[in-house]
């Protein structure tokens, strides 16, 4: 008879209390726990699922005791191409065998819609198990005939007991099983409702375990919450040997995935989607996709609304382009608001920082806004020196040049340092028809043809510190400044 027992479990960090407490001790949450009762699975019920693992074929290698790294024999892993290349690349060339893979993203981002794809591309050559533990069969047949599924290979499985799921892929074998998702599925011996941290990380160690002695890769698609932490846990993270995360603004059709950790291969890599009436498109070279209208400005010669600049970074094998907003305006709070969306907070507060220490910008009581347009999230510092130009040009009312490009990260000194394949952005804004880009001017040189080259058909400006940056491309914005300070009663920061 199964006993059962209770536990307090925090639903962030999945740390494990006999009592309710208050705060979590290994992770600092306020009110995280949660009671979660756990039955005591009987022995006989263990030893039958044991049974069940040990009767497949074909497990991971395990020595018992210690081997030499050279006598280990290199396994040369087949990886099942998904037949969606920047997808392959992200993963590091395809699925491996036995791996899991844990698809990350806000509901209604297209995770089920890209597994889909993934499905009609591998069921020419494969089997492949479906577990639809959201959606009914009808509701996922619907979606396939939309995608112009076949489906002669891809069965769909809608239970959503984790045992009765394993038995399933213990006796269909598939070569790749899809688990949509880890949050509705449900282990019978845990009384704690699908979703909850010890369900979560419960259900996943079944279907892990399962896979892996299988050699079944398996993709657990997981949802995050609006923090954008991967719902019920950090826990699965660990678990799982490559974390994808697929994000954009749900509003927009630019989809861009990530993988956040990849055991079998680099986390370089990205690849871009566009969501379509017919599911989601690869897009090979995104370049200046975020920037779709300001395109034309560019080539008129156009230029920007004031606080308007562009910023680019590069990222695996894609170069990205996308424009950055500030407004800037006379605060009518005590504590001026700084707002940033699809920026980091932080890096907002270090360079108004800057601006106000090195540049002599008043911007103590005013509010600062910030938007990276596209709906994604530009964690890269190479935006910074854009940043400061679209807040000064906020400040000042003036315009940049719609064919200019900033690159550069801001140091605390007012330093322009230099950006990871700076050389590459360049030659990629040449292409796109830039005519000037703002770079640091101790960037690496990948080779002097491409300098040459580049030099031919793109004005590169050199900056050393941010001051600069403004005496080139702002022509007498010291007078405007003058104008901005008599307008304000805040004392005027010190200039160094
Ligand atoms: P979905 O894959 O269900 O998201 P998730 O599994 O991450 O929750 O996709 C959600 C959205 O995608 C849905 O709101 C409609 C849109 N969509 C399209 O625009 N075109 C399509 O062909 C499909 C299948 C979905
Ligand atoms: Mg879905």
């Amino acid at each position: 008879m199964a006993k059962l027992k209770s536990k307090w479990i925090c639903q962030e960090c999945g740390f494990q209390a006999a009592a309710f407490l208050g705060r979590c001790t290994e992770c600092g949450s306020w009110n995280s726990m949660s009671e979660e009762v756990i039955r005591d699975i009987s022995s006989s019920k263990n030893n039958e699922r044991a049974l069940i693992r040990s009767s497949i074929q074909g497990g991971v290698n395990s020595f018992d005791s210690p081997v030499a790294l050279k006598e280990i024999k290199k396994e040369n892993y087949e990886r099942l191409a998904t037949g969606i290349s920047s997808l392959d690349e992200v993963l590091g060339g395809g699925i491996v065998p036995g791996s899991v893979i844990l698809l990350a993203g806000e509901p209604g981002i297209g995770k089920s819609t890209l597994l889909l794809q993934v499905a009609k591309s591998l069921e020419t050559k494969h089997e492949i198990v479906y577990i639809s533990a959201e959606e009914s069969a009808s509701q996922v047949s619907l979606r396939a005939s939309r995608l112009g599924i076949v489906g002669e290979n891809l069965y769909i499985d809608t239970q959503q007991d984790v045992l009765t799921i394993c038995e399933h892929i213990n006796t269909k074998k598939p070569n790749l099983v899809i688990v949509d998702s880890i949050q509705t599925i449900y282990h019978p011996d845990i009384t704690s409702t699908p979703g909850s941290i010890s369900q979560v990380r419960q259900t996943a160690e079944e279907i892990i375990s399962i896979a892996r002695a299988a050699n079944i890769p398996v993709i657990i698609v997981g949802h995050i919450n609006k923090e954008g932490v991967i719902a019920g846990p950090k826990v699965l993270e660990h678990m799982v040997d490559v974390v994808l995360q697929f994000e954009g603004d749900k509003a927009k059709q630019l989809r861009i995935l990530r993988a956040i950790k990849n055991r079998f291969g680099t986390t370089n890599e990205i690849a871009i989607f566009s969501m379509e009436g017919a599911g989601l498109n690869e897009i090979n070279h995104a370049g200046a996709f975020f920037l779709a209208d300001h395109m034309d400005k560019v080539s008129s010669e156009q230029e920007l609304s004031p606080g308007t600049a562009i910023i680019a970074y590069s990222e695996g094998n894609q170069v990205l382009f996308l424009e950055v907003q500030a407004l800037v305006g006379t605060s009518v709070y005590s504590n001026p608001r700084r707002v940033a969306n699809g920026w980091d907070y932080s890096r907002l507060l270090q360079i108004i920082a800057v601006l106000e220490k090195k540049v002599g910008l008043t911007l103590a009581t005013r509010d600062v806004y910030i938007n990276v347009v596209g709906g994604l999230d530009f964690n890269h510092p190479s935006g910074d020196l854009g940043v400061a130009l679209a807040i000064a040009t906020s400040l000042l009312d003036r315009a940049l040049p719609a064919n200019l490009v900033t690159i550069g990260e801001v140091g605390l000194t007012g330093e322009i340092r230099q950006v990871s394949e700076s050389e590459k952005i360049i030659k990629e804004a040449t292409k796109l028809g830039f005519r000037q880009v703002i770079a640091p001017k101790t960037r690496r040189k990948a080779n002097s043809t491409n300098g040459k080259e580049n030099a031919n058909k793109i004005k590169i400006s050199e900056v050393e510190f941010i001051k600069e940056a403004f005496n080139l491309i702002i022509p007498d914005w010291q007078k405007d400044l003058q104008n901005t300070r008599r307008s304000t009663k805040s004392p005027v920061p010190n200039q160094s």
